[in-house]
């Protein structure tokens, strides 16, 4: 039985959990990443992206049912994001990526897909 998504096919909440908590510790380290971030507390921002990325890879809707449609380039607007940024975030997110070893292809398919978004996500050039 071929799992369905990719969702399923890496562990399903679990594995978004520890992807998404690995990458939080990494951003609180990071010294061009936390100074971003508005809030002390991480652990909001830490579960709208772990409910985003499940609902992208087609888990449970719950990020839209709590957040609406995800608009995130707008929600993105009041950071400035430039290559620096983008960089950093995705240093992060390769720990925590790599740290999870997901099986291919899906790891890829992950990768490429954060690699894109994280491009997409920027509005500054220096
Ligand atoms: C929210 C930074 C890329 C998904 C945020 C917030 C910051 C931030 C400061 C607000 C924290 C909060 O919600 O309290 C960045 C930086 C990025 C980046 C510096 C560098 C490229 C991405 C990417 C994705 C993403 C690539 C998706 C794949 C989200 C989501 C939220 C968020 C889902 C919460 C939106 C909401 O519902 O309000 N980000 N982000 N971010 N980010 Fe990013």
């Amino acid at each position: 039985q071929t799992p369905q998504t990719l969702y399923e096919a890496i562990g399903g909440e679990p594995t978004f959990r520890r992807i998404v908590s690995r990458f939080y510790q990494e951003v609180a380290a990071d010294e061009v990443l936390r100074p971003i971030y508005p809030e002390e507390d991480l652990g909001p921002a830490e579960e709208r992206l772990r409910l985003f990325l499940m609902q992208y890879w087609g888990g449970p809707q719950t990020y839209s049912e709590q957040r609406g449609h995800p608009r995130l380039r707008m929600r993105h607007a009041p950071f400035s994001i430039g290559p620096v940024e983008r960089d950093a975030w995705l240093r992060c997110m390769r720990i925590a990526v790599d740290e999870e070893g997901i099986a291919e292809p899906y790891r890829q398919r992950l990768w490429d897909y954060l690699e894109m978004a994280a491009h997409s996500m920027m509005n500054s050039w220096v």
